[in-house]
């Protein structure tokens, strides 16, 4: 046993998977875990609109603690949303019961020219805010992770104003004002650098780009116009912290996501993650990958499922996680069933059986969890 990794704390966990290493157990958490799935957040938001939430950081702090008190996931995001920036660079924003909508999307190259590139502290300061009391709260053993949509994603929401089936807007956009539409990316890009940075100076241990629309292109028109966007943020961040990048529905698009240079790739239950490893090699972390639907499964399923992911990468790089954020009616005691499962599933059975087919064992698998 190695004394040094069998005292990970939640931290050391977390950022080991994200460099790809071998884990004594999966760290866990879940997309959208601060949410209406939990009494507290419910009760907490029939007095408090969704957006007043997002920029008071008391509040925000308040609900992005509440899952980890309740299920005690490993790492905290900080609540906010991936529209938050959208509105600091000019285009107002409204976040009612009925989604999102954007006031006045962005329709023309004209439109595009007026776009701002945003201080961070001055125009979102309430975010960084919030992390900073976050990281406070939790303690060094806690990662805090901060989060932007990816370029795509976020151009989706700015050019359709609202979330619609087939986003034929965005599309029309792209094929007729190509370059405009490069521009777009090109500067929502350069302000989620920025805005990134901030997170991570504020003390975000990690950050996750969410591309969750990136599944409607074609592979040409995201090698095109996605991938240089998303490309351009990660270099701008790297080396500042692990950079998680989230694609849904991206099975087809896998070569071109590998490409990214994220440090984690976060995908759907559509993908499996043994044969998604085969193919990358052991240099990238694993997020995912139940479907949250699952969650309305029996708990017998719930742990079922939960171990057969874990199975796949046997604890190499793997940051346990939903396939997309968790659903608003979700019982809380399969998400904690979902968790618990994670924390307590040991890779030490793995080495031993490594062992017994006379693979070679790495020394950081060869020891039994450390109870958190
Ligand atoms: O993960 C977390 O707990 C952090 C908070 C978080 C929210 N949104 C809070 C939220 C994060 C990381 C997001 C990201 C986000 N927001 C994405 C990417 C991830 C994904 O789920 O696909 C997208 C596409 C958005 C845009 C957005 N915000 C939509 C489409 C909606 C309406 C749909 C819905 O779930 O109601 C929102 C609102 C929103 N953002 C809610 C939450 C908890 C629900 C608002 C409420 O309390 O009524």
């Amino acid at each position: 046993m190695t004394a040094s990794t069998a005292t990970l704390n939640r931290k050391e966990l977390f950022l080991r998977a994200c460099r790809g290493e071998a884990l004594p157990r999966a760290p866990v958490w879940m997309m959208r875990q601060a949410g209406r799935y939990l009494p507290e957040y419910r009760e907490l938001r029939a007095k408090h609109p969704f957006l007043e939430v997002c920029k008071t950081p008391d509040l925000a702090v308040e609900v992005s603690l509440q899952p980890f008190r309740r299920l005690g996931v490993d790492a905290i995001i900080v609540f906010s949303d991936i529209l938050i920036p959208a509105e600091a660079m000019g285009v107002p924003l409204e976040l009612g019961d009925a989604g999102p909508h954007l006031l006045e999307p962005v329709r023309s190259a004209d439109a595009v020219q007026k776009l701002r590139c945003f201080d961070p502290e001055t125009e979102t300061g309430f975010l960084m805010e919030a992390i900073r009391r976050l990281v406070q709260a939790a303690g060094p053993d806690v990662p805090v992770l901060g989060f932007a949509g990816a370029p795509w994603t976020m151009a989706c929401y700015m050019v359709e104003g609202r979330t619609k089936e087939g986003f034929a807007t965005v599309k029309g956009f792209l094929q007729s004002e190509p370059a405009a539409f490069r521009e777009l990316l090109h500067r929502i890009a350069q302000a989620t650098i920025a805005y990134l940075v901030a997170q991570i100076a504020a003390g975000a241990a990690a950050v996750q780009l969410f591309d969750t629309w990136c599944g409607e292109l074609a592979l040409p028109e995201y090698r095109e116009f996605a991938l240089p966007a998303v490309q351009e943020i990660i270099s701008g961040v790297r080396g500042a912290a692990p950079v998680i990048y989230y694609s849904k529905a991206s099975h087809h698009l896998m070569e071109a996501v590998a490409e990214t240079g994220a440090d984690v790739l976060s995908v759907d239950w559509r993908v499996n993650l043994e044969a998604l490893r085969a193919k990358l090699g052991p240099g990238i972390g694993l997020q995912g990958n139940l479907d949250p639907a699952t969650l309305f499964a029996p708990p017998e399923s719930v742990v079922a499922t939960t171990k057969n992911i874990l199975k796949q990468l046997g604890g190499r790089g793997h940051i346990l996680n939903l396939g997309h954020g968790i659903l608003p009616n979700t019982p809380i005691e399969a998400a904690q069933s979902f968790i618990r499962t994670g924390q307590e599933y040991s890779f030490a059975t793995t080495a031993a059986r490594q062992a017994s087919e006379g693979l070679e064992k790495t020394p950081e698998t060869n020891f039994r969890q450390n109870a958190s």
